[in-house]
Parts: C-alpha cells; structure tokens; sequence
C-alpha cells in the first residue's frame, strides 16, 4: 500500500443505473467488474472503503497455483476429475494475469518463481510427496524435492515451476483504469446495505443512493447478502505477516509455506535500491477468540530474524481470509438469489489465482456460457458438503459454542473485569444495563465503550490487543473502537455505550 498510488473516487451521491453491479472491490470484484465492462456491459462498482483496500491490500500477492496441499485432498474428497478442474481454472488465472498485464502494459512487478510446499518434520514427508503426485496427475508441472533454497534444511517439498509474484495492487490499479475506459463507474466510500431481488435488482446504499441493476455481484469477501446461510460454510482465519529489507544474494528465489501447523509462509519482493522486501506469514489464529496477537508478531519476528539473520523486521500487519469447509472456494450464482445475484468467496488464502479465475467465471455465467469448472465452484453444491460433514458440524459447533457460551461468560456473574482497574491498552467486556458492553482504554487513558454485540448475527465481539479493533468470533467482523465496521459481513457499526456509566 505504500508503494501503489491507486486513483480515488468520490461516493456514490445519486441513483444509478447498470447492466451489472458489482459490490466489493478487491480482487474478486474488481477482477469481475473487468470482465464484465470489456465484454460491453455497464458496470458499476460500489466500494464501502477504497478499492483493493480490503484483504486484498494486506495479501502477500503469490501468483500460484500450488495452494499448500489442496491436490491429494481434492482427488480424495471431490474426485480426480475435480483435482484437475482446479489446477486448470487456477492456471488460466495465473496466465490470464500475464495476458491482462501485457495486454494493458501494467508494470506490477509479475516475476516467475518457482512455489513450494515443505515440511521440516520426518512424518510430513509422505503427505508432500502424494501431494507432488496428486498435482502431477492433475496436470501440473510438480516434483518432490530436498533442496529448496531456504537457508535451513527441510525434510522435503512439493515444487511447482512456472509460478509468479507479482504487486497486486500495480495490477488492480492497471484493470481499475481500464474498467473507467470501458465506461464503468467506480464509487469509493459506499457501503451496499441492502439488495432487492428482482429483476433488475435494487441496491441501497448507506448514504441513501440507490442503484438498480440486471446482474449483481457480491464480491465483499464475507457475503454480506447471504439468502443461502453461506455463512454456515464459512471459517475465518487471521494471519500475521512482518517484512523486512534482504539483501538481493541471498533471496532463497521462490515462493515457500509450511504445510503443518504453525504455518510460516515466505517470498521476497522487489525493493527500489535492488535489495528485496522478505515477507514472512503465519501464526493463524481465529479472529475474535482473544488470541494474544503481541505475542504473535513477537513470535513471528523472532523466527524472522533467526532464520534471516541480518533482517531487520520493518514493517507488519494482519488480514483475514475465510475457507469453505469443503476446502473449494464458493464462485457461482447465489443459492435462492434469483438467478441472476453472484457471490465470490472462501479463497482459503488464495485469492490471487482465486479472485482472477472468479472474475472469469462470473462473467461466463453472466453471458450464459458456464465454464467446464463452474459446478466445481458453484455456491449450491450440496454433495460435496455431505461429503466432508465433520467439517460442516464443527463450523457450526464453534458458532453456537460462541453464541452461548461468550454470552453465559459475559453475562453470567457480570463482569470480565473492573473497567476502573483497566490499563493503559487493555480491554475488557462487562455487563451494564442489561447488555454486554465491549470497553477500551487508551494509551492516554481515556475510555472507549461500544455494545459488545455483534450487529451481523449477535455473537460477542473480543478484543485484538495487538490491532486495537473488537473481532467476532462467529464469521469474522471486525470493528473500531468506536465501533466503526471494518470488516463484514456486519454492515453497522456497534452501538456506542456512555463509558462513565460503567465506572
Ligand atoms: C495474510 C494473507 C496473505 C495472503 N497471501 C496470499 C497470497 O500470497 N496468494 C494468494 O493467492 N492469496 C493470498 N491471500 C488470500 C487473498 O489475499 C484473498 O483471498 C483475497 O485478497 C480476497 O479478495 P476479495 O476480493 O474476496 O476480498 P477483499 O479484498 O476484502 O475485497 C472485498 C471488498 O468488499 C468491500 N466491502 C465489504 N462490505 C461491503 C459493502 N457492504 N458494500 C460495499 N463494499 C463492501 C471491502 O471494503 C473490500 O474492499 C492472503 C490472505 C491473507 C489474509
Ligand atoms: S460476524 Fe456474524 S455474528 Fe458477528
């Protein structure tokens, strides 16, 4: 975000409207907003904040089509035929970027690295290597390997050649003009906050416009119009990521991620004196669970600089991404929305390929001729669900757990703890006036008090001590300490609460 100076656009201020709207702007939408304004439609864009600002602003941008260990899982589960549909959608987004990039003359820094997948534990080996062949049978260039160019040993890897890292928000930039070229509108600083069905659709926005469009497209990461419960197939997970300067010798030349637990993912980047960024992922953990996040940067940066000696952690952040819990990204037409509302989501950390090969398939569906992958992905598939039950009911084990339990916990002998003995930094959830109230103190001392319940469904929100937001636990929202949405699927923001009331 620092090194791509996207154009601003102004907010949504009267009607409109469209062919096609798209609501999100990150890759998904963006990349479908293009398709669709380059095959003649008129397309319109509505942003809550600025585009490519969301997950997609906080990616580490690798190109790849080898997601951890996702081939020998889908030839498992979903089948052979269904391994090789995901290698081949994912490769024409991979090559679709390249094609896109030259077409348009985007300089976003697409550099063509190897990817690989490594274990440094004896007992991983075997997974690896049926992944190498699982990828092979599904028509990627994989092998299983030793050496990998890390600076410490592993026990052994999947590696995919022909791969690529590129600076996804050069590239979005790039599509974002050429969307305006093609006579799409772009609007910044418009949250949708309701979809009517029909034909066309009607949108509402939270500054009152409205838009009334053929084809609807939620693209806003978490669904935030979900007729079809997609937020019961939904897990969320938050990762860490630090960066720092590398010198340009000792870059290990790929793109790396563990497959067990406690992931570490890494790739370097282009710095302007020639050194690299190295960039380093991991310490996932369930957004809204209370997770010591402090202790997880300081984690992550003491691995950083072990392993790179010499690097100098400079710059850090978080996001978020959901999975589906059949392991396949949810891309189609939106169960119960009319036939004619979309919904891309469930990139399971790989949006890059994920929201590229998103944008093609929508806009196939759009003009009527589903691509060969489109049951694959489609939000209504119901036997792979069945399929993989366990991960089903635990989703929603975890939801209820937290929609009971949290509440019992806050409200049953009334307080998490004293909001007067709060230190500087620290955050509590206590009962008042009936309710759960989420409260903050700040560095200078000063108390932030908001409701404690989460405006999507009702779930309790919990503090991030390192990020400073209130997180839920049961689809990911994340708010302000005034309770400002940050991130859906909630579309208000938390009741603000007097402080003094609670003292
Ligand atoms: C730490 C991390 C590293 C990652 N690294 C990689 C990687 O190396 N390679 C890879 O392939 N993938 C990676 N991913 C995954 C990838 O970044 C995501 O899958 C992808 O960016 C998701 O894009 P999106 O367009 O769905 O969501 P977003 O980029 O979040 O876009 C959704 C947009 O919708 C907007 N919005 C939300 N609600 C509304 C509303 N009501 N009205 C209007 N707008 C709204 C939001 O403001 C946002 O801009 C990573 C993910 C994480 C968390
Ligand atoms: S995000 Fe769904 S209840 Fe909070």
């Amino acid at each position: 975000m620092q090194t791509a100076a996207l154009p601003s656009f102004a907010p949504l201020a009267e009607d409109a409207e469209a062919d096609a709207a798209v609501v999100g702007g990150g890759i998904a939408g963006l990349s479908t907003a293009w398709e669709l304004a380059r095959a003649g439609l008129r397309v319109i864009v509505l942003e809550a904040d600025r585009v490519a600002g969301g997950v997609t602003g906080h990616t580490t941008g690798k190109l790849t089509v080898l997601h951890t260990s996702v081939y020998d899982m889908l030839r498992r589960r979903h089948g052979e035929d269904a391994a090789r549909d995901y290698a081949d959608s994912q490769s024409a987004a991979l090559r679709h970027v390249f094609e896109v990039a030259g077409r348009l003359g985007i300089d976003c820094e697409l550099e063509t690295r190897p990817a690989l997948t490594y274990t440094r534990q004896p007992d991983g080996v075997g997974a690896l290597r049926a992944e190498a062949e699982a990828a092979r049978a599904a028509g990627l260039d994989a092998s299983f390997v030793t050496e990998t160019g890390l600076p410490f040993p592993v026990s052994g890897a999947v590696r995919v050649e022909d791969q690529a890292q590129f600076h996804p928000l050069k590239y979005l930039g790039g599509l974002v003009a050429d969307i305006v070229a093609h006579g799409g509108r772009v609007f910044e600083g418009t949250r949708v906050t309701g979809l009517s069905h029909g034909d066309p659709c009607r949108l509402t926005t939270e500054g009152g416009a409205t838009v009334t469009a053929g084809h609807v497209v939620v693209a806003t990461h978490h669904p935030v119009f979900d007729h079809a419960v997609l937020a019961t197939r939904l897990t969320q997970h938050r990762d860490l990521v630090v960066a720092g300067p590398l010198p340009a010798d000792r870059d290990p030349g790929g793109m790396f991620i563990t497959r067990e637990g406690g992931k570490r993912s890494v790739r370097t980047a282009p710095l302007a004196d020639g050194s690299r960024l190295l960039i380093v992922t991991g310490e996932v953990f369930a957004p809204g669970t209370g997770a010591d996040t402090r202790a997880g940067y300081a984690r992550l940066e003491e691995w950083t600089e072990q392993q790179f000696p010499g690097v100098t952690v400079s710059h850090r952040w978080a996001a978020q991404d959901n999975s589906a819990t059949d392991d396949v990204p949810l891309v189609g037409r939106l169960p119960m929305g009319g036939g004619n509302v979309y919904v891309a989501t469930g990139f399971a950390g790989w949006g890059m390929t994920g929201g590229v090969m998103a944008g093609a398939l929508v806009a196939s569906l759009v003009a009527g001729a589903p691509q060969r992958w489109a049951g694959l992905y489609d939000p209504g598939r119901l036997g792979s669900v069945v399929r993989t039950a366990p991960s089903y009911l635990k989703a929603q084990w975890d939801t209820g757990r937290h929609f009971v339990k949290d509440r019992l916990d806050a409200l049953g002998d009334g307080t998490h703890g004293p909001v007067r003995d709060l230190r500087p930094g620290g955050a509590t959830v206590v009962r008042a006036g009936g309710g759960a109230c989420a409260v903050h103190r700040d560095d200078e001392g000063g108390l932030h008090a908001v409701s404690a319940v989460c405006t999507h469904m009702g779930c309790l929100v919990a503090f991030n001590n390192a990020e400073r937001t209130w997180e839920c636990p049961c689809h990911g929202s994340r708010f302000g300490i005034d309770g400002t949405v940050l991130q859906g699927p909630a579309l208000s923001p938390l009741e603000r609460r007097d402080p003094g009331d609670l003292l």
